[in-house]
């Protein structure tokens, strides 16, 4: 299903070099616990290169001006350095750089489209369509929506395997859908969703798509235009960029008849005491001082992203997947949530040790055991609370990789789920 997902332009795969790239992330050198750090939570933040920090300190230290608003050099070099960003961020997915609007992270994305979009237009009786994969920021807003308006919604749930259920999708979309809200890839599972069929599925009915790429655009090729989706929401703190930086990227006809979500300075096109007309998309919807650091670190990150190639990337990720799986399937009595293997696999792992007796090691007490070795995971419920209760769990561990995780990370994973399992249960 990634075929159109592809950029075949960045389609440029070859082998990682990976100690290059462990000496471009000054972090992965630190230690924890007195043992050398194994990140496993990029899911939740990835770490950042040199590249990106060093963009974000010249910022400061040579031309930091408020964009948009001066006439002096170092606002306009300020200005240039964020439109810069923007342009950047759109070639790099293949969108429309007046699509791309920039928020404080993929939350507010999410949330932009449920206020100037989802709230305006629709009404009792439409129908939004969730699944019950999605992350807590991909449901709440739309529970919002529903509250204010009485919208219904309905959600696709999740097969035994991880997968998203579509065999009855031709029940769940109906001429009442009027938006389709996915998740590219599930923060949990690590499953790719079946995005093309959702979207064919949401074409026929005439509904808008909006996918949460939070896990999916720092992991998969993605091509807005080929993907088509009416919105696409993304995190730029989990593509190595900083934190305080997302991105809606939309079909600019859209953005058009959206009215802005945030009101004050920098959106005006003419302001009386009686009212205010707006300018054009995107800067729309970027009032007050725009996150002119993070956009310049985010211009860096996808520097970096694009100059090892996003296709070579979901290669590592791949082969860091069937050796997980491989390594996973050896371990007795390990739960591991979502196995669809490496095609439709990010390299994320939701997993739970037994206990020997039945139960589980409480997710908390594995997170805790792990840092004491040097490893950092996140346990909990992920921010997926209706998944948790699908797989009948109030929590879970889960390990994440990116670009800088290798085989040995995985190798030191597994020998820290049979340690804990010996701290715990003592076999
Ligand atoms: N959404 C982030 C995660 O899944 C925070 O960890």
């Amino acid at each position: 299903m990634t075929e159109n997902l592809v950029n075949r332009k960045e389609a440029r795969i070859k082998y990682l070099d990976q100690d290059k790239i462990s000496r471009d992330f000054p972090i992965l050198k630190r230690k924890v616990k007195g043992r050398r750090l194994v990140y496993l939570d990029s899911a939740a933040t990835s770490q950042k290169p040199r590249q990106v920090i060093q963009k974000i300190s010249e910022y400061y230290e040579r031309y930091n001006a408020n964009p948009h608003r001066g006439i002096h050099t170092l606002s306009g070099e300020s200005t240039e350095a964020y439109e810069g960003a923007r342009t950047r961020l759109a070639r790099f997915l293949n969108a429309p750089a007046n699509g791309v609007v920039f928020t404080k992270n993929c939350t507010e994305a999410i949330n932009l489209v449920a206020y100037s979009w989802a709230r305006r237009r629709l009404v009792d009786g439409d129908e939004i369509l969730c699944t019950v994969m999605d992350h807590h920021s991909n449901i709440v807003p739309w529970q919002m929506v529903a509250a204010d308006t009485g919208v219904k919604l309905r959600y696709v749930p999740v097969t035994d395997e991880g997968d998203l259920d579509l065999s009855k999708l031709d029940e769940l979309v109906t001429g009442k859908t009027r938006l389709v809200a996915v998740t590219g890839a599930s923060n949990v599972l690590g499953t790719i969703t079946q995005l093309e069929s959702l979207i064919e599925s949401a074409r026929a009915v005439g509904a808008l798509v909006l996918v949460d790429g939070a896990q999916l655009v720092p992991h998969v090729p993605v091509d807005f235009k080929a993907m088509g989706a009416d919105f696409l929401a993304i995190a730029g703190h989990k593509m190595l960029g900083p934190t305080g930086i997302g991105a809606l990227v939309a079909r600019p006809e859209l953005l058009e008849e959206m009215e802005p979500f945030l009101g004050g300075g920098g959106m005006i096109l003419d302001l009386t005491l009686e009212g205010s007309k707006w300018i054009e998309p995107p800067w729309k919807f970027e009032a007050g001082t725009p996150v002119v650091a993070e956009a310049i670190g985010l211009r860096a990150a996808v520097d970096y992203l694009d100059e090892i190639g996003m296709e070579a990337i979901r290669q590592h990720e791949k082969k860091l997947v069937n050796y997980a799986l491989r390594e996973f399937a050896k371990i007795e009595d390990f739960h591991l949530y979502g196995e669809l293997g490496p095609e439709r696999h990010t390299a994320t792992f939701s997993f739970n040790i037994g206990d020997s007796r039945g139960g589980i090691i409480h997710p908390h007490d594995v997170g805790t055991y792990f840092d004491s070795l040097g490893l950092a995971i996140r346990a909990g419920h992920h921010c997926a609370k209706p998944l948790m209760r699908r797989f009948k769990v109030v929590s879970m561990s889960r390990a994440s990789c990116y670009l800088y995780n290798s085989e040995s990370d995985i190798d030191k994973l597994v020998d820290a789920i049979h340690k804990a399992r010996k701290f715990f249960t003592g076999v």
